[in-house]
C-alpha cells in the first residue's frame, strides 16, 4: 500500500490514532453451559476442544463443554495435550492431531497455555505452512502475517491471570534456542469467551497466586507503557503495530482492574471457595487484557530470558520477581502513573510529594 493514500487531512509526525479492541464475551457464574448455543451462533459444527491433561484428569469441565455442545447438535473432540508454558515441539504435535479432522471451529478450555494453544492450532491448520517459525516475530521468525480471518475461537478460562481471552497474541517457548517468543496478529484475536468464574473454583493457591500476579503485572505495564501518541505515525494502516501503547481506553480497564486485584487476590488465595473473591479476579485478568492493546513491556520482556532457561516455573513468577525493579526503574519517569497505581492496590498516598507516592508502588506490589 502506498503511504500517500493515507495521508490524513491533519498531519503529524507521531500517530494520532489509537484502536479500541475488546473481544465479545458473556460473564457469569454459570455461562460455560451457554457454550453449545454461542457455538452454533457462531457456525460452528465440529469443535475442537483443547486443553491439558491435570484440567481432562482431575476436573469434569472438558467433559461438561463437550456435552454442552453435543446437546446443541455440535460435534467435539477433546485434545488434552496441552504443554503448560507451550513448547514450540508440543504445538507441532497438536497442530498435527489437528490437521485433516475437519475442525471448523476451536473452544479453549484451561489457562493462558492451553488458550494460546488453541489460537496457534486455529492459525497453522488454517494457513499452513513450511516453517514453524514463520509466524513468529523477527528477528528470530519470519514475521510472516496472517493471510486472513481465522476460524471460530470461543475461550473458557479456567484460570484469572493471563487475560489471553482478550489478546491477539500467542507465546511459545522455542526448546533449541532456549528463547520466549510471540505471534502476534490482530486476526489472533478470539472470537468469543465465556468467563465462568465457577471454573476457576478448582484453581489450587499457587496457581492462583501465580496467574493472579500475572494478572497484575499486566495491568501495571499496560499502564506506564509509552502512549501511542509518542510513536511515530505509521506509514499505512496496516502498519500500526498491535500493541499500541497506553491509551485512554485501555487506561479506564487496567486502573479499574488493578483496584480489584489488589482487593480480591489474596482472598482468592487463601480460600478458592470465595465466588466473590474468585468472580472480580476472572473480570480483572480479563480487564487486564487490555495489554493486548496496550502491549507489557520491562518485566515481561525479561520474563522471556529467565523462562526460556526456567521451563519449571509458572509465567506469573517469571514476569513478578523484576516488577519492584521495574517499578524503581520507572519512578523518576511516570510518578504520576505510579502514585495513583500505588493508591488503587490501597495505599495512602494524600498529603504525601509526588515521588513518595510513586514510591509506594514498589512496596503495594
Ligand atoms: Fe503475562
Amino acid at each position: 500500500m502506498r503511504s500517500e493514500m493515507f495521508e490524513p487531512f491533519y498531519s503529524s509526525p507521531n500517530d494520532t490514532i489509537f484502536t479500541i479492541r475488546n473481544v465479545q464475551a458473556k460473564f457469569g457464574e454459570g455461562v460455560s453451559s451457554e457454550v453449545g448455543y454461542d457455538a452454533r451462533r457462531l457456525g460452528i459444527k465440529k469443535a475442537l476442544i483443547v486443553t491439558d491433561k491435570n484440567i481432562n484428569e482431575n476436573t469434569k469441565i472438558p467433559s461438561k463443554i463437550k456435552e454442552y455442545l453435543e446437546e446443541a447438535g455440535v460435534k467435539a473432540e477433546i485434545f488434552d495435550g496441552t504443554h503448560i508454558e507451550p513448547i514450540d515441539t508440543e504445538v507441532i504435535k497438536a497442530i498435527e492431531f489437528a490437521k485433516g479432522k475437519d475442525y471448523d471451529g476451536f473452544i479453549a478450555v484451561g489457562g493462558g497455555s492451553s488458550i494460546d494453544t488453541a489460537k496457534m492450532i486455529n492459525l497453522y491448520v488454517t494457513y499452513p505452512t513450511p516453517d514453524f517459525k514463520d509466524y513468529i516475530a523477527p528477528p528470530t521468525g519470519g514475521g510472516k502475517p496472517v493471510p486472513g480471518p481465522l476460524k471460530p475461537l470461543i475461550c473458557i478460562p479456567t484460570t484469572a491471570g493471563t487475560g489471553s481471552e482478550n489478546t491477539p497474541v500467542a507465546i511459545v517457548d522455542l526448546v533449541k534456542e532456549k528463547l520466549k517468543v510471540g505471534i502476534s496478529h490482530p486476526y489472533l484475536l478470539p472470537s468469543f469467551a465465556l468467563l465462568d468464574p465457577v471454573l476457576t473454583i478448582s484453581l489450587p493457591p499457587y496457581y492462583t497466586a501465580s496467574t493472579g500476579i500475572d494478572a497484575l503485572m499486566h495491568c501495571i505495564e499496560c499502564y506506564t507503557a509509552i502512549p501511542y501518541y509518542a510513536r511515530p505515525r505509521p506509514a499505512s494502516p496496516d502498519k500500526r503495530p498491535v500493541y499500541i501503547g497506553s491509551n485512554p481506553v485501555s487506561d479506564i480497564f487496567v486502573e479499574k482492574a488493578i483496584e480489584l486485584i489488589g482487593k480480591y487476590l489474596r482472598k482468592a488465595y487463601y480460600n478458592p471457595y470465595d465466588i466473590e473473591a474468585r468472580r472480580n479476579m476472572l473480570l480483572a485478568a480479563h480487564l487486564g487484557g487490555a495489554f493486548g492493546n496496550a502491549g507489557v513491556h520491562i518485566s515481561h520482556a525479561l520474563a522471556y530470558p529467565i523462562a526460556g532457561r526456567r521451563h519449571d516455573l509458572p509465567h506469573g513468577i517469571t514476569v513478578a520477581i523484576t516488577g519492584p525493579a521495574m517499578l524503581e526503574f520507572l519512578e523518576p519517569i511516570v510518578p504520576e502513573r505510579l502514585a495513583r497505581i500505588a493508591q488503587l492496590l490501597g495505599e495512602k498516598i494524600e498529603g504525601l510529594k509526588i515521588r513518595e507516592a510513586a514510591a509506594l508502588a514498589k512496596e503495594a506490589l
